[in-house]
């Protein structure tokens, strides 16, 4: 067999993502007895006191059982609250996979999608490995920029993927700014708004993507219960669209990929102002946590509302993950991320900041005990404290 001459080329020359080994496996690589995971923005509040009821009386007769095929009962609860037909929604397993649905619905060979050059990795990945280019814009001042994504789009551009707050940046657009780039644009490309983490926002003028879709009908929206509601173990994401866009995604969509917990889960956790509350908070106090931390060490952060920070160390984020973990805490570190010397670091619980504050004082210290010019490349630059706006 020569899998050379069966793989297509765009597949063999991608890069297999390795995800991280599971607890258990790194606390034993890293001589460590508790493992903090601050690395894929996850919510330590989750799941909602409902879903965890829930799970805890779960029926096993339903495991047997096909689920629902088209999130019958979540598509009509969550229509019903977001003012849309159940005809207007569609369900996959993350929305990681429902960026999958949309790419192979309209994507064939010799098109394009345009997005930023650091945002959600997922968009340009499933681009590549499908055979189909992605177009990158660079960021300015760590925020989306209209004029390099129109740059970018040409005919065969069919879809432009705005990630809205940005992942890993912070940086957002307003709902004036967005409007003005939908009309800009035109009708003759589709938009895909990623609003994977629109609960965390707490500015008036961040735009509700779901109330432009009347008047603008080239519009998607993506959003997942894997953040703000802490259930990103059962794997739920979905979309939002006009009606005859989504019906052409159902086309791609795989059915019974969301599977019955995830479906209750869902049901259970949507809305749960409570629980949306004390998780902007406890976010809120990590990000000041972070901020003090930034300030008394000169290093340089990114921040915005969302429950994810990012970093600038004056050494290596590789060099910074090791140490890190060997101290317990787990980041993401940022130069396969275009963001070299860069860490992100998720918002947890004030007892877990701690930790990870403690962590960091002592790899910085210890480093720039050593090097005092590292401490210098830490100042250097006009942005000890950038706020993602
Ligand atoms: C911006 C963004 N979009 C989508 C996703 C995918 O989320 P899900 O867990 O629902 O697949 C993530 C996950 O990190 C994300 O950050």
């Amino acid at each position: 067999m020569n899998l050379d001459t069966l793989m297509p080329q765009y597949v063999r020359q991608f890069e297999t993502y390795i995800p991280s080994p599971p607890d258990d496996e790194l606390k034993r690589m890293f001589g460590i007895e508790r493992l903090i995971r601050l690395n894929n923005n996850e919510n330590p509040l989750g799941p909602p006191p409902a879903v965890a009821a829930l799970l805890r009386s779960l029926d096993p007769a339903l495991v047997p059982r096909y689920p629902s095929g088209d999130c019958f009962h979540l598509r009509e609860k969550l229509a019903a609250q977001l003012g849309l037909t159940p005809k207007q929604l569609l369900f996959g397993n993350g929305a990681n996979e429902v960026i999958a649905f949309v790419i192979k619905a309209f994507c064939e060979q010799g098109d394009n999608i345009v997005t930023a050059d650091r945002t959600f990795a997922v968009y340009e990945w499933i681009a590549r490995f499908s055979g189909l280019e992605a177009r990158l814009a660079p960021l300015n001042d760590f925020g989306f920029d209209e004029e390099a994504l129109l740059a970018q789009v040409d005919r065969r551009t069919k879809l432009v993927f705005i990630c809205n707050p940005n992942n890993p940046t912070g940086s957002w657009w307003s709902r004036d700014r967005l409007i003005s780039f939908l009309e800009r644009l035109g009708p003759d490309h589709l938009v895909v708004l990623d609003e994977a983490y629109c609960e965390f926002m707490d500015q008036p003028d961040y735009p509700d993507g779901i109330s432009l879709l009347s008047r603008f009908s080239n519009l998607i929206i993506f959003r997942t219960f894997s953040k703000m509601y802490g259930l990103a173990g059962l794997r739920i994401g979905y979309l939002a669209g006009v009606e005859q866009v989504v019906d052409s995604i159902r086309k791609t969509c795989i059915v019974y990929s969301v599977n019955s917990i995830a479906q209750v889960a869902a049901l259970a956790a949507f809305g749960d102002q409570e629980f949306i509350r004390a998780t902007r908070s406890m976010v809120r106090e990590g990000q000041q946590m972070l901020a003090e931390l930034c300030s008394t060490l000169q290093l340089p952060l990114l921040a915005g509302d969302c429950n994810f920070a990012m970093i600038r160390l004056p050494f290596s984020d590789t060099l910074a993950y090791r140490s890190l973990m060997q101290q317990g805490v787990m980041i993401r570190t940022m130069t396969a991320f275009r963001f070299p010397g860069w860490i992100r670091v998720s918002i947890s619980t004030r007892d877990e900041m701690r930790l990870f504050c403690e962590a960091l004082s002592r790899l910085v210290h210890s480093r720039t005990d050593r090097n005092p010019l590292a401490r210098a490349y830490g100042v250097s630059g006009s942005m000890p404290h950038i706020s993602a706006v």
